[in-house]
C-alpha cells in the first residue's frame, strides 16, 4: 500500500476506522457556539475576581481547553486527577483523587470546577465538600452536559452547557473504556 493511501486513510477528521463510529448527537459547532456563550456569561460574572479553573481529569481536559479560551479574563488553570470505581458505563460513586492541585488555594481564588458530565451527581458532590473545606472565595461548576433523569444526589450547576437524555455518550473529552476522547462532536455508541 502506497504512503498516500495510508495518509488518506490516516486523516484526523476520519474516525471511521474506530469499530462503529459513534452516532452523532452534538455537532462540534453547535458545541463551540455553546462553549462561546459560556465564556462570555463567565467572563461577566468574574471580572474582577481571581479566577481558577479547575479541570477535572480526564473527560474535561477538551471542554476545559476551549473554555479557557473562550473566557476573556486572566485566569489560572488547575487540574484535579479524579478516578471513580465502578463498571464501564456507570459511577459507583466511590471516588479517589489520584492527582492533586499544583498549588494551594487562597482565600482570594474562586474556584470554577470544569467537568465534562454530571450524571448521578455523586463525584460532583464529593469534589465540591473537598474544595469548600480548602476554604477558597466560592466554589461554582461548570458541565458541559447533564444527564437529570439519572440524578442520585442533586448538584447545583452554575453553567451548563446542553441536557442530554439516559444515553451513555462519547467523544470531546468523553471515553468509553478510555476510547473516543478525540472524537471532536458529542456522539452515542451504536450497539
Ligand atoms: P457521576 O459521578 O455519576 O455524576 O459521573 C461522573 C463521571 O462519570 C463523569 O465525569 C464521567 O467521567 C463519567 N460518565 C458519566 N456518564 C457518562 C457518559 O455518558 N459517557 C462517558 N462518561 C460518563
Ligand atoms: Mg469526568
Amino acid at each position: 500500500m502506497g504512503a498516500e493511501r495510508l495518509a488518506m486513510r490516516d486523516q484526523p477528521g476520519d474516525h471511521s476506522r474506530m469499530t462503529g463510529a459513534p452516532e452523532e448527537l452534538l455537532s462540534a459547532q453547535q458545541i463551540q457556539e455553546r462553549v462561546s456563550a459560556l465564556g462570555a456569561e463567565i467572563a461577566r460574572d468574574y471580572a474582577d475576581k481571581s479566577l481558577v479553573l479547575l479541570c477535572v481529569l480526564k473527560g474535561s481536559f477538551v471542554f476545559a481547553a476551549d473554555l479557557a479560551r473562550a473566557i476573556d479574563l486572566p485566569l489560572r488553570v488547575e487540574f484535579l486527577g479524579v478516578r471513580s470505581y465502578g463498571d464501564d458505563t456507570k459511577s459507583s460513586g466511590v471516588v479517589q483523587i489520584t492527582q492533586d492541585l499544583t498549588r494551594p488555594l487562597s482565600g482570594d481564588d474562586h474556584i470554577l470546577l470544569v467537568e465534562d458530565i454530571v450524571d448521578t451527581g455523586l463525584t460532583l458532590s464529593y469534589l465540591r465538600e473537598q474544595l469548600l473545606a480548602r476554604l477558597p472565595a466560592s466554589v461554582k461548576v461548570c458541565a458541559l452536559l447533564h444527564k437529570p433523569s439519572r440524578t442520585v444526589r442533586p448538584v447545583e450547576i452554575d453553567y451548563l452547557g446542553f441536557t442530554v437524555e439516559d444515553v451513555f455518550v462519547v467523544g470531546y473529552g468523553l471515553d468509553y473504556a478510555e476510547r473516543y476522547r478525540n472524537v471532536p462532536y458529542v456522539g452515542v455508541l451504536k450497539s
